[in-house]
């Protein structure tokens, strides 16, 4: 297979144009397109990449094949697409960002990161390359990390030498995804990276300059043994915290916990010490607890925000898209903050550029199911205010058909104190394997503030102001639109506002 690599075409626009449309033409055909999530608009989209605020506007790169599913020979490599927004919500897309054309990049333009410097924006990331040196099926990898600066129309130029080169004594060549920062103008970045006895963990390095790299060393988190690689770490400081970002590969699922193919989540603490590395940090805990949700990075805007992206989507994971040769889509951004030592996560003011007409209603749930009124698609913001102390549980039905027979099913179970979201029966199965059904602990109490934002085939549930988020791909037939809520042994509370989007 690898060996495949060999004679690829370089460039999208070598391509012949009527494949490249032929691809386009076959995604438009999806019933799932999203209204406003970023998608590509053919091919697979990854990890999202280079997100940052440069030249008056918010960039954002992702990992990318355009032709993942075509039957287009010799052309399948990763590259990243490029996409600039004023506002986070109307993205323009401007086609290949960089592609896998040099000896350091050439089987796969990995992920990296951005950073404003001057009047240019610096790109860190991963060239992948597989070399065979001993004997013709002996394939490893050598992970170049590598430097280029992008100018203000949008031209890359990549520097030659590589900024550090893989295997590094002691580890693996699975090295990757550079995400820098900069503190006291001093360079840093975190990377991914697997130690010889095949644990993961993150690596910090750091310049003065951009080209000379030195490596600080491993982050020490007293994390040792924890998932075989670690994947797009972020580090980053907000509210007088240290928070490392990662993406731990190989985790068992615990009760509720992991349950995943890979996994997502953040350490948090003291702020980190960047000349050794040492970070006195807490235990693990899951950014987002949905189905589909990874390497996820972080930007500072120019208002200040901290702004999180991530691909709501996983490795290995098949989607029923990929009928349409295309799959993946981006999560809605979010601003972070920290709340009682833990993140939370709302999404961006921004959303209200897209409202349009709003719903409001007050009810009081029981036995009898009632529809919520909203309008006949699935864009929504939908704003719960919801009592349920009073009842056994309390159950809020989305993408519903008419008889309520299919939806994507939210339970508040007061008895259990516990928020529950089931994805059987919503039409097409994804990833049944790893479990139908996603939960945390609550506290039903109390009122709970629920915030949902939904598009044609994604829910993002946010409870009680992102303390716990939950994000998901939904796959239902084309007029599966309707809201449903109930209550059991007991009567519960509701209060909705609903905005559709456009
Ligand atoms: C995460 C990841 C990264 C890598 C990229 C390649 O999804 O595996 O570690 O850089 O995808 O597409």
């Amino acid at each position: 297979r690898r060996a495949n690599f060999i004679n690829m075409v370089k460039h999208l626009a070598d391509v012949p144009e009527k494949n490249v449309e032929r691809e386009i033409n076959l995604t438009k055909e999806s019933p799932y397109r999203q209204g406003y999530h970023v998608e590509s608009e053919s091919g697979s989209l990854g990890d999202p990449n280079g997100f940052s605020y440069f030249n008056h506007q918010y960039h954002l790169f992702y990992q990318w094949s355009p032709l993942a599913f075509s039957q287009t020979p010799h052309y399948t490599q990763h590259g990243w697409k490029h996409l600039v927004s004023k506002n986070l919500v109307d993205w323009q897309d401007l086609g290949a960002g960089i592609e896998s054309d040099t000896v350091l990049d050439k089987h796969g333009t990995y992920s990296g990161s951005a950073l404003p410097v001057g009047d240019q924006l610096f790109l860190m990331y991963t060239g992948n390359t597989w070399t065979n040196t001993e004997s013709e099926d002996d394939w490893h990898r050598v992970p170049y990390q590598v430097g280029a600066m992008m100018d203000k129309d949008n031209h890359v130029e990549k520097w030659m030498q590589p900024l550090l080169t893989g295997p590094l004594e002691g580890y693996t060549g699975h090295f990757r995804d550079p995400k820098i920062f900069k503190k006291n103008d001093e360079y840093y970045a975190v990377l991914g990276i697997q130690r010889e006895n095949l644990t993961g963990s993150a690596l910090l390095v750091k310049s003065s300059d951009l080209h000379d790299w030195q490596i600080v060393g491993e982050v020490k988190a007293k994390h040792e043994d924890f998932g075989y690689m670690w994947e797009c770490p972020d580090y980053y400081e907000l509210d007088n915290h240290g928070v490392l970002e990662f993406c731990p590969q190989g985790l068992e699922s615990q009760g509720n916990k992991f349950k995943n193919i890979y996994q997502n989540g953040y350490l948090i603490g003291q702020k980190m010490n960047l000349k050794s590395g040492e970070f006195n940090c807490g235990h693990f805990h899951e950014l987002d607890k949905g189905f589909d949700f990874y390497a996820m990075q972080t930007m500072r805007d120019t208002k200040g925000r901290k702004i999180l992206m991530a691909w709501m989507g996983l490795p290995e994971i098949k989607y029923p898209t990929e009928k349409y040769h295309y799959t993946g889509c981006m999560i809605f951004p979010r601003e972070l903050h920290v709340k009682n030592g833990l993140i939370v996560q709302k999404p961006v003011d921004e959303i209200k550029d897209l409202y349009q007409e709003e719903y409001d209603s007050e009810l009081t749930l029981d036995e009898k199911l009632v529809e919520i009124k909203a309008e006949e698609n699935n864009r929504r913001d939908i704003k719960l205010e919801l009592d349920c102390s009073q009842a056994y549980d309390t159950v809020l039905d989305l993408f519903a058909n008419e008889d309520n027979t299919q939806h994507l099913r939210l339970i508040f179970n007061h008895k259990k104190q516990e928020f529950i979201v089931n994805r059987s029966n919503c039409g097409i199965a994804i990833a049944e394997t790893y479990g139908v059904e996603r939960s945390c602990h609550l506290n039903l109490d109390q009122k709970i503030i629920v915030r949902i934002l939904q598009d044609t085939s994604s829910a993002e549930i946010f409870l009680n102001d992102g303390q716990d988020v939950f994000s998901m791909r939904v796959f239902t037939a084309k007029d599966n639109h309707r809201i449903f809520a109930s209550s059991h042994n007991g009567s519960a509370k509701l209060r909705a506002e609903i905005h559709q989007l456009r």
